[in-house]
């Protein structure tokens, strides 16, 4: 089943090069967070860029449940009249936020210190996440939350009425979690600590600093340690959402496996907590140029430049490396697939978690389609089989995950035989423009049973 509707099936085959400008949207993270903050100020935030996928379109329809009045001026262009910190009303009816553990874990935060209730659900991929790693740290504000076996949504929180700051170590490194635990603190008089071990994407902390909260970064021996001081008032800002790393990969990487290919990616947020990808891809001896750097909204931004890459090579991702491109590992495995080699990916347990078990859904499919793949709790292995060496051939499951659906449908763009995926309606909830920015570029697709 699709998230929205009836399943696509789609297939991708190999043609010729790839070649062009390929112009990703707006960063996904940046997105759910610049409504959220909007919704949080008081006064009119512009923000423009905006990704205009499901997940974040399921956000704004959260926001305006909450109270916040959010127009749609143009493509990408939005504007928040924020309610202000503590503001929020409670919201009549359910919040569904379709595919998107992003959307429903901060706005699970952004709500659990005002002494409001709302009931969360969503998809049936969400439907199977586990909320108590967010419901764990908002309980100690004062929140409760209610929800079915193993801590699944549907689920319903009870804000705090009188919330107490807090003092976090986050267990895991989930930069949703980090994220859910400032936007209650928030609304809790005093400081608000939050620690993590191992560097999280930081988009939460800057945007919150960009909103003129007090906030204190230090680095200790233990990790990033995070001050918030509650009960600021958050001044609305002017957005312009960077275009995504994540996305940005599908292109890149499609490029490096395709013969012949020279693709431009121009506009791409490089935040060191996001680019980790692109490090490992120039280790393993990809042909990746960053053209042009230059700073946009406070994040680092560059125009990647991808070529065909036939002597790429297996290498060990260093497991630190890990939450820097958490999101990179199904299209990683794609380019193992292609490389010469193994490429091992230890410390990649939270893969399990995502919007799909990710580790066994591209282990199955990646082997579907001829490659090696050895598996474990927390990590992966694929023995590459060479440029162009891939047989493909094969349909692969997607269990309602974006981007195990654009990973099989790029592995299809440089395999023998063409690759299959079982529903490419994900796809629109983080790049739905994928299909025509590939086929631009000189992919070609057919819609199975079409
Ligand atoms: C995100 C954090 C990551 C990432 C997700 C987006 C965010 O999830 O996988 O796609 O915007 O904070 P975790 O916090 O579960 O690692």
């Amino acid at each position: 089943m699709s998230a929205h509707g009836d399943p696509i099936p789609m297939s991708a085959r190999r043609a010729g090069p790839l070649s062009g400008v390929a112009e990703v949207p707006g960063d996904k993270s940046i997105s759910h967070r610049a409504l959220i903050l909007g919704a949080l100020s008081v006064g009119e935030t512009r923000i423009t860029g905006l990704l205009e996928g499901q997940d974040v379109l399921d956000t704004a329809r959260a926001m305006r449940a909450f109270g916040a009045d959010v127009a749609h001026l143009g493509p990408g262009e939005w504007v928040v009249n924020g309610v202000g910190v503590g503001g929020f009303a409670e919201p009549a009816d359910v919040i569904d936020c379709g595919n998107s553990g992003t959307g429903v874990r901060l706005i699970m935060g952004a709500m659990a210190s005002s002494p409001i209730t709302a009931t969360f659900t969503g998809d049936a991929s969400l439907r199977a996440r586990p909320m108590g790693r967010v419901t764990e740290p908002l309980a100690l504000f004062g929140a409760a939350a209610y929800g079915r076996a193993g801590g699944r949504l549907p689920m319903t929180v009870v804000g705090a009425v009188e919330p107490v700051p807090v003092r976090y170590a986050v267990p895991v490194p989930s930069a949703q979690v980090k994220s859910a635990v400032l936007l209650a603190g928030l609304n809790a008089p005093g400081e608000t600590v939050v620690k993590e071990r191992e560097p999280t994407r930081d988009h939460t902390e800057r945007m919150l600093a960009g909103f003129g909260a007090s906030l204190r970064i230090e680095q200790t021996d233990e990790g990033r340690v995070i001050v918030l001081t509650g009960q600021p008032e958050l001044r609305p800002q002017s957005i312009a959402v960077p275009r995504d790393p994540s996305s940005a990969a599908f292109p890149v990487c499609a490029a490096l496996i395709v013969e012949g290919s020279d693709v431009l990616v121009p506009g791409i947020g490089l935040n060191p907590t996001r680019a980790g990808l692109f490090t490992t891809l120039i280790e393993m001896g990809a042909d990746l140029s960053y053209e042009n750097p230059r700073e946009e909204g406070g994040e680092p931004v560059a125009d990647l430049r991808a070529r065909f890459s036939p002597a790429m090579k297996g290498i060990e991702v260093p497991a630190e490396r890990a939450p820097s491109m958490i999101d990179e590992y199904p299209i990683l495995a794609v380019v193992a697939a292609f490389a010469e080699g193994v490429t091992r990916m230890p410390g990649i347990g939270e893969l399990r978690v995502k919007e799909s078990d990710r580790i066994a859904a591209m282990a199955a499919g990646l082997r579907a389609c001829g490659a090696m793949v050895e598996e474990g709790a927390d990590w992966m292995a694929v023995t590459g089989r060479g440029p162009g060496g891939l047989p493909g051939g094969a349909t692969c499951a997607t269990h309602l995950d974006h981007r195990i659906a654009m990973s099989f449908l790029c592995a299809g763009m440089a395999a023998q035989h063409p690759v299959t995926v079982d529903d490419a309606g994900p796809i629109a909830t983080s790049f739905p423009v994928f299909e025509p920015l590939m086929e631009r570029l000189g992919a070609v697709f057919a819609r199975v049973g079409a």
